[in-house]
């Protein structure tokens, strides 16, 4: 069986005052072998909790995941993580990061070069090969981090808000880059991201997710993606549809929000 089945999966934190936290509560999801997955939804509805689960990084109360069939009990090379910011190895140059996996596994030096050296062709870094990771921009080094990760040859690619600390203009352009990877490797992805532009540019499927208890509140399946794919996402977003769909889902995550804070008018 091949994808990703995620399977009434719950999760509760239990603190040390005694209480606890229902961070995810019966969330369900069937994810096929290349599909584009994003998650949107106000803080604390358990995202995060969502994808560190998936990554083997977190055990879950209740439920189970499969990929292609097998059980995920922990970390495993066939899911990548992407994170925000910050988890390149600063005393290492690009290629270095890029290629830390494939060392790890032993793969011999030339066979390593030439992995680093294609994937570096495909996020645009190859001038920049030798450089240190703390002479690169932001953008730079979330494409080192793609890079990175694809290195090893996941199945899945997991990312946590990948493009939330860039600015506008390179945001835009590394949206453009991960609809490029997704078409050209064929991966599975599961994105989360504040934004709901992003997330309906990015997400051939999308889930809006809702909090106390974390769950799945609405699902989607947009042409945007694969509209995106190698054209320009300012005309994509032109598409009415597209403006019609973001309304829908600004609004509904406002709802959420307004709740959170205790402020609905006919709250009971
Ligand atoms: N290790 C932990 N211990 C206790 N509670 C936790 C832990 N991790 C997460 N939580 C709680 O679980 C809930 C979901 O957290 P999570 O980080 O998954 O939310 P999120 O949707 O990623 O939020 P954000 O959009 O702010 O990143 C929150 O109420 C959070 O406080
Ligand atoms: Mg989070």
């Amino acid at each position: 069986m091949s994808g990703l089945q995620i399977d009434k999966l719950s999760m509760r934190f239990d603190l040390p005052n005694g209480s606890s936290v229902q961070a995810l509560k019966d969330v369900s999801l069937d994810l096929k072998a290349g599909e584009l997955l994003s998650v949107l939804g106000p803080s604390g509805c358990g995202k995060t909790t969502l994808l560190n689960i998936v990554a083997g990084f977190l055990a879950p109360t209740d439920g189970k995941i499969a990929l292609n069939g097998n059980t995920v009990n922990g970390p495993g090379p066939e899911r990548g993580m992407v994170f925000q910011q910050g988890a390149l190895f600063e005393w290492m140059s690009v290629r270095e990061n890029v290629g830390f996996g494939p060392s790890m596994k032993g793969m011999p030096k030339a066979e390593k070069a030439e992995i680093v050296d294609h994937l570096l062709d495909v996020v645009g870094l190859q001038d920049f090969k030798d450089k240190a990771v703390y002479e690169l921009s932001g953008g730079m080094q979330q494409r080192v981090a793609l890079a990175r990760c694809l290195a090893n040859e996941p199945d899945v690619i997991l990312m946590d808000e990948p493009l939330g600390a860039l600015d506008a203009l390179t945001r835009e352009k590394m949206q453009g880059l991960v609809l490029k990877l997704w078409k050209e490797t064929g991966k599975t992805i599961i994105l989360i991201t504040h934004s709901v532009e992003e997330a309906l540019l990015l997400g051939e499927r999308l889930i809006v997710m809702a909090p106390r208890p974390g769950r799945i509140h609405r699902e989607y399946n947009l042409p945007f993606a694969e509209m995106g794919v190698n054209h320009d996402l300012r005309d994509v977003k032109k598409d009415p549809k597209f403006g019609e769909t973001r309304e829908e889902i600004l609004s509904m995550i406002w709802d959420m929000e307004e709740e959170i804070m205790g402020r609905t008018e006919d709250a009971q």
